[in-house]
């Protein structure tokens, strides 16, 4: 997801995971999802392999890795075994997000500003395989300048409180994110944003000219699972009938 003119796309795809392992099936496979992405111009293709594994899981990391031509953003907390997958899977860049929420976290982004010591280590162990390191903060201006001063390339502006607020804060958070887009680029790092953009919000995001790519997972798979409805419930029906008068053909 390297600097470009236009702005890119990251494709999340969780939750093709989420709804595989509701029913712990092989399908739907994010590997298979991840490709359709990249055929529809996605940029770069987003997997968060959390500690609980409640929807990817190792062996998608891989598969992803190895077979889809794009960029990964490998999402994950700052722990010992996540740094090991990392450093043993290269993508092209991890973003670390806080998990638990009393965990390294100010309203939902990485509180940066209050470990600097512990996330120091972890952005340099990443650094030192050639991985380019995201943190995913709040705009916050004490977030931003200690993202710099730790030295990692990107930061990830968290768009959630923007994307729940009600209409008559959305335009201060909406501000919020300008500003701290400004001043995150000013510093020289890559602006990326994302978390709860969807298709009637995301425009006015579309529009910060500092914003290098947006991440976005849930609202697409949402909407992949209204749009392939009709086909998927035709297809179903097609096969019972055809097998129905299959088999009353063998029977006459
Ligand atoms: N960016 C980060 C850092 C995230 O953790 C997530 C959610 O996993 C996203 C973007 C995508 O959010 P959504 O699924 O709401 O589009």
């Amino acid at each position: 997801m390297s600097e470009h003119h236009t702005i890119q796309l990251g494709v999340n795809v969780d939750h093709i995971a989420t709804l595989r392992q509701a029913r712990g099936t092989t399908y739907p496979d994010p590997m298979q999802a991840a490709d359709i992405a990249r055929k529809a111009g996605a940029d770069g293709i987003t997997v968060h392999l959390r500690e609980d594994r409640r929807h990817i899981q190792d062996h998608d990391v891989y598969s992803i890795r190895g077979n889809v031509n794009l960029p990964m953003n490998f999402e994950m907390a700052a722990t010992k075994e996540m740094l090991k997958i990392a450093q043993t899977v290269k993508p092209y860049e991890c973003c670390i997000v806080p998990e638990k929420r009393e965990e390294l976290t100010t309203e939902g982004g990485l509180n940066v500003a209050d470990y600097m010591f512990e996330l120091g280590d972890f952005v340099g162990a990443l650094q030192e395989h050639s991985i380019k390191v995201s943190l995913f903060i709040d705009p916050a201006e004490a977030q931003i300048s200690a993202s710099k001063e730790l030295g990692v390339d990107i930061v990830e502006l968290h768009t959630g409180t923007y994307a729940d607020c009600n209409e008559d804060q959305r335009d201060s958070e909406l501000q919020r994110i300008k500003s701290g887009a400004q001043l995150a680029h000013s510093l020289g790092l890559q602006v990326n944003a994302g978390h709860g953009l969807h298709y009637q919000n995301v425009s006015k995001i579309a529009e910060i000219p500092e914003l290098v790519c947006l991440n976005i997972g849930h609202s697409i798979v949402a909407r992949a699972a209204m749009t392939g409805f009709y086909e998927a419930v035709f297809a179903m029906k097609q096969i019972m009938i055809g097998a129905r008068l299959e088999s009353e053909g063998e029977g006459t």
